[in-house]
């Protein structure tokens, strides 16, 4: 197929609107995930073209029979979403809450929330600037929405392969084997066993931080991220496109956040699927975790600078470039 940019050992980057490619691939029933963030609305036209208002909550909800069917039966469909701002004011936009709920209220679509995430990251850059930093009138928005759809109310999932590791005082409780046992003033009554049995770390929360690990923290992300260094890895990406005058892709997904939903609800081999793939966030975090993936997106430039993420040492891949990716550096894209 002559959208195809390049391919790995595990996954395929095609340019081209998923629209379209989505039916040419004949991906129906075939992806264990669908993980993507697709443009978000937003109150004014930027530069580059994302919808506004009616527009995109027309083309949002027109997408949602798409997806759904290309999941297998027992498959999921994670969406992430930030807040959008309504221009010149200082109140938020209800665009993407609406925009969500139309995509999940499509009755074409079969779909439903397993569950609500929200992805706090507290190094994201104070915004909106007026409002924060000028007026101080608003705190800083610093969270995502995440929502994991499906078909079925038992998508496959496993919440025992994204363990957070314990925190202090829990590891102090295992190892001295006691504590307070009785009744809390919630009503909850603890027995005298009941946190006694080490599971290796502890169940996640909805609330996915993107951190660096401390222990002393109630939040803490689960082993499986911090074993493959996100942190590492994006510091790499940035870099490299530093020294190669690359403009890195603006609305990156948190590595973190991949990894998780890729961890959580797929098993080794199966399919992932990025539709708005723009730097492969997904794509690379599926390739270390050794799931297949196929990643759309529909500017070549984000096809080209995504190639810098598989340069990096431990992933291993065998890269073959396409006849399509020479063309597209010959003419200096
Ligand atoms: C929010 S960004 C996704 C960024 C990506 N998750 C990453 O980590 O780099 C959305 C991407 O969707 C792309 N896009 C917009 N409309 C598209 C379409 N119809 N088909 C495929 N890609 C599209 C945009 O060019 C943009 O790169």
């Amino acid at each position: 197929m002559n959208n195809l940019l390049y391919e790995t050992d595990y996954g395929k980057y095609y340019i081209g609107k998923c629209e379209e490619l989505i039916e040419k691939l004949e991906l129906e029933g075939k992806v264990q995930l669908l993980i993507t963030s697709p443009p978000y609305p937003l109150n004014k036209k930027k530069k580059y073209g994302n919808m506004v208002g009616e527009e995109y909550l027309e083309w949002l909800y027109s997408l949602a029979p798409l997806f759904s069917k290309v999941l297998k039966p027992n498959g999921s469909l994670v969406i992430e979403m930030g807040n959008s701002w309504e221009k010149d004011r200082p109140i938020q936009s209800i665009l993407t809450i609406k925009s969500l709920l139309q995509f999940l209220e499509n009755p074409e679509a079969n779909l439903r929330l397993c569950q609500e995430f929200v992805c706090y990251n507290p190094a994201r850059l104070p915004s909106p600037a007026q409002w924060v930093t000028i007026e101080r009138i608003r705190a800083i928005d610093s969270f995502t929405h995440v929502w994991w759809m499906a078909n079925s109310d038992y998508p496959k999932a496993d919440n025992r392969k994204i363990l957070r590791p314990y925190s202090k005082s829990m590891k102090k409780l295992l190892k001295n084997g006691e504590y307070n046992a009785g009744k809390r003033p919630s009503e909850h009554s603890i027995s005298e066993k009941s946190f006694l049995t080490n599971n290796n770390g502890s169940i996640a929360h909805n609330v996915i931080e993107i951190e660096a690990i401390e222990e002393d923290k109630e939040l803490r992300l689960p082993y499986s991220m911090l074993s493959i260094s996100n942190t590492k890895s994006n510091d790499y990406f940035m870099r490299r496109c530093r020294e190669e005058h690359v403009t890195p892709h603006p609305a990156r997904m948190p590595l973190e956040l991949a990894s998780f939903f890729i961890n959580f609800l797929t098993d080794e081999n199966d399919l992932v699927l990025d539709p708005f793939g723009g730097s492969n966030t997904t794509g690379f975090c599926a390739e270390r975790l050794k799931r297949k993936w196929i990643t759309i997106e529909v500017k070549e430039d984000y096809g080209l600078q995504s190639l810098i993420r598989f340069e990096e040492k431990n992933i291993n891949s065998n890269i073959k470039k396409t006849e399509y990716y020479n063309q597209l550096s010959k003419r200096g894209k």
